[in-house]
């Protein structure tokens, strides 16, 4: 089960990436499922349902989100209907959408769950008792269980990454924008990044106009952090093999394509 994820998406800068590398990246890696992070897809903040349709349209299976899944509101109201797109399944159960989705692929099914970490972000229930309880729902179904986990701090990331060691296929970090080169197989199987990075602005500070979070350091004054929408762009990823019989994985390999790190096919 060959597994392609997108790192969080922001703004036109990184849709227009995807469009032009998606095709690109299928031909390479052959994915049967790809999945991308949807939270900072719309200028930045969230996700609209147009935004949503056109990256199903385009050959993203399902879409992850994070701590900016609310900055739209219209996603209230189609967050019902969206059946690909997940929120952090430890997010208090009256919130809209679900946390977990299930992908037929030719008769084999994957899990695909999206957690959220507590550290340095607003509170949440426990991703990792949450953790547990989704994946005995899940085993039920597939030995095959992908999990996005949003976190901004490395140190919960890795203790997650391990305490789900060989109990899940793969766990991806997303949210701080910043690829780190620590892709491995754990041990007992589970693939694990902490951070794939970001899709979008190549050229700014985590997606957004390097000027505004310089000033925003200089004076701790409030400033309006907008995608810069010319310029150099980048496309963060990575590509993951399971066996599909035990759930564990063969490979994991980080794709970064930048003007320093020209895509080669
Ligand atoms: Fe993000
Ligand atoms: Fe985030």
């Amino acid at each position: 089960m060959k597994i392609l994820f997108i790192g969080d998406i922001v703004g036109s800068p990184g849709r227009n990436m995807l469009e032009i590398y998606l095709p690109k990246l299928k031909e390479k890696y052959r994915p049967n499922l790809t999945i991308a992070n949807g939270e900072n897809a719309a200028a930045g903040k969230g996700i609209t349902e147009k935004i949503y349709k056109q990256l199903l349209e385009w050959g993203i299976q399902v879409i992850t989100m994070g701590n900016h899944t609310w900055d739209k509101k219209e996603i209230y109201d189609f967050f019902p209907d969206a059946k690909n797109m997940i929120r952090p399944a430890n997010f208090p159960d009256n919130n809209p959408g679900k946390g977990v989705v299930y992908i037929n692929i030719n008769g084999v099914e994957v899990a695909v769950v999206n957690l959220q970490g507590r550290t340095f972000l607003p509170p949440s229930d426990d991703p990792f008792v949450k953790a547990d309880t989704l994946i005995k729902e899940a085993k039920q179904r597939t030995n095959i269980i992908f999990v996005d986990f949003h976190g901004e701090a490395t140190s919960e990331k890795q203790a997650f990454g391990w305490y789900v060691d060989g109990r899940v296929s793969a766990v991806v970090g997303t949210h701080t924008h910043t690829q780190t080169a620590d892709e491995r197989i754990l041990p007992k199987g589970t693939a694990y990044i902490t951070d794939v990075g970001m899709t979008g602005p190549y050229d700014g500070i985590l997606g957004v106009e390097r000027e505004a979070v310089i000033q925003r350091f200089l004076t701790s004054m409030p400033v309006r952090f907008e995608v810069p929408k010319k310029g150099r762009t980048q496309l963060n990823g990575c590509f993951i093999n399971i066996d599909p019989k035990s759930g564990k994985a063969i490979r994991i390999e980080r794709i970064l394509i930048n003007e320093d790190h020209p895509f080669l096919d």
